[in-house]
């Protein structure tokens, strides 16, 4: 049902955890379970410097926001913005259709600590 790169982000998933003193926090749950991403973020220069997650949720959710943070990672703040859902789902080879919901954690929680970052840097 899922493949190998989901099973691989969500065995070892990539980039687990919280950063103290986060420059920007996103948070968003999932209406349809339940289930909630939080994405922290580092930023110098306009730029992702560090980027972390905690995810409580299914597989593909953690699949999912882990790829979002290898996908981040070192980009432009404008260029973060533009990851989509579509876009994560895509570079897991996809997600079965009943799971593609879950992938809209993943980049609307980057685009929320991208926001709280800009309002805390305006
Ligand atoms: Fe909730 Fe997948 S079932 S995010």
């Amino acid at each position: 049902m899922y493949t190998d790169k989901v099973m691989d982000h969500f065995s070892n998933p990539r980039n687990v955890g919280e950063i103290d003193g986060a420059d920007g926090v996103g948070e968003v749950g999932n209406a349809s379970c339940g289930d909630i991403m939080k994405i922290f973020l580092k930023v110098e220069n306009d730029v992702i410097t560090d980027v972390k997650f905690k995810t409580f949720g299914c597989g593909a959710a953690i699949a999912t926001s882990s790829m979002v943070t290898e996908m981040a990672m070192g980009k432009t703040l404008d260029e973060a913005l533009e990851l989509s859902n579509a876009a994560v789902a895509e570079a897991l080879d996809g997600l079965p259709a009943q799971k593609m919901h879950c992938s809209n954690l993943a980049a609307d929680a980057l685009h929320e600590a991208i926001k709280d970052y800009k309002a805390k840097h305006p």
